[in-house]
């Protein structure tokens, strides 16, 4: 009898999680039981720290692991040597997945009393993947490094240290909300690919390695990117219907569309896709903004005549509001990867809890 291949582990349950819920069929997001549209509510570092540890920080100590990641979102002087002596029009996450692996994983400062220790080293590593996304930034945008000032939060930081500026009330809501919705999504391929190098017995580093390299994608994280490069390729919204109708003709994805697991609206994109707007409206963002709308309605209806149905993604909506907060495109994955390094982290630790090594079958097709 011939062997049944499932190229896509469409549908195949390959473990357990108590992290993240994606519920595709009803469009819901939860982490650790909680719905994102109620997390949204909070502070970035408690939602982190409420997915990777199951704990609620008081107001007190949200403000100091919030104070702490920020002191650690720094390089060492080593780090910083390496960036320096990349290319300068390397990629983002290319300099990310070349600094994961070796970056140092000793905390600067003590961490907070209170913090268990097995979460210092993730912490710390999601912390410089954070520096180095704002200094490669810098360096490779600016030519120089931007001295932000001490006392800043987390996400601060690296918004102040991006646009060399300090970012107003709004714009810190926005990237609170953008991050906590990039936290964790169940078994995603980014997700998946750290779990079977976290399966081999390899390092933390090492998973979140993987995990970056997976996720810098077209097909996963990457889409963001790849959506604002569409938009602005098609240049207005008049001229949306005729492009994507062609597009899809020719077979040609349209970046920010579908999903594996959703079959309703993505709950991400729900939430971004008001906020877009609002960002967008009466900057130079708008008419990116209008053309997303409208690649949209066409996508929508050319599947709606084939009787079936196609929704926007997280990636879709997220790059009008990264551009609005002063994120060039080429940084979107990155500014991804900085919320999710903490989702891999958590992975890597809940796997290492009951580990089997991950290997599967091929069929052999050959001489
Ligand atoms: N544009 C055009 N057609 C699409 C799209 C799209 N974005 N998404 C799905 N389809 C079509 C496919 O062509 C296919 O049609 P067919 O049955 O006639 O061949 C059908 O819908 C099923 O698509 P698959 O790609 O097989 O579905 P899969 O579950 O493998 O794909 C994926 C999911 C990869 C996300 C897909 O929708 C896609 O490529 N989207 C664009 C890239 C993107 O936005 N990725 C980000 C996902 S979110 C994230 O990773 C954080």
């Amino acid at each position: 009898m011939a062997e049944e291949i499932n190229a896509g582990l469409e549908g195949v349950v390959v473990g357990k999680t108590e992290l993240s819920n994606v519920e595709g069929d009803i469009g819901r997001l939860t982490y650790r039981g909680e719905p994102i549209e109620a997390l949204v509510k909070r502070d970035f570092p408690a939602v982190l720290n409420w997915l990777m540890t199951g704990d609620w920080l008081d107001e007190t100590q949200c403000r100091a692991l919030d104070r702490w990641l920020a002191d650690e979102s720094e390089l060492t002087a080593i780090e910083t040597r390496v960036l320096e002596q990349l290319p300068r029009d390397t990629h983002p996450m290319a300099v990310l997945q070349a600094l994961a692996p070796i970056a140092d994983l000793t905390p600067a400062q003590q961490p907070p009393a209170w913090l268990g220790e097995q979460w210092v080293p993730g912490m710390v590593l999601a912390a410089r993947i954070n520096a180095a996304v704002r200094i490669w930034h810098n360096l490779s945008q600016r030519g120089d490094i931007f001295a932000v000032p001490a006392g800043l939060g987390f996400l601060e930081k690296l918004l102040y240290g991006i646009n060399g500026a300090a970012p107003d009330k709004a714009a810190l809501q926005a990237i609170n909300t953008t991050q906590i919705l990039q936290l964790d999504h169940s078994f995603n391929a980014g997700t998946f690919a750290g779990r079977v190098i976290a399966s081999t017995g390899a390092s933390l580093s090492a998973s979140v390695a993987g995990s970056l390299g997976a996720l810098s994608g077209p097909l996963h994280g990457g889409a963001d990117e790849a959506a604002v490069m569409m938009a602005r390729e098609i240049g207005s919204p008049e001229n949306a219907d005729s492009w994507v109708r062609d597009a899809l003709a020719n077979k040609v994805k349209i970046m920010g569309m579908g999903h594996r697991e959703y079959k309703r609206l993505d709950p991400r994109a729900a939430i971004l896709k008001p906020m877009a707007r609002q960002f967008c409206e009466g900057t130079e963002w708008q008419t990116l903004m209008e053309t997303l709308v409208a690649v949209e309605d066409t996508c929508q209806d050319v599947f709606s005549a084939k009787g079936k149905e196609i929704y926007a993604n997280l990636e879709f909506y997220k790059g009008a509001v990264y551009l609005a907060l002063g994120i060039p495109e080429r940084y979107f994955t990155s500014l991804f990867a900085c919320s999710r390094v903490f989702g891999w982290i958590s992975h890597f630790h809940e796997f290492n809890l009951d580990p089997r090594l991950i290997r599967p079958r091929a069929l052999y097709v050959g001489r």
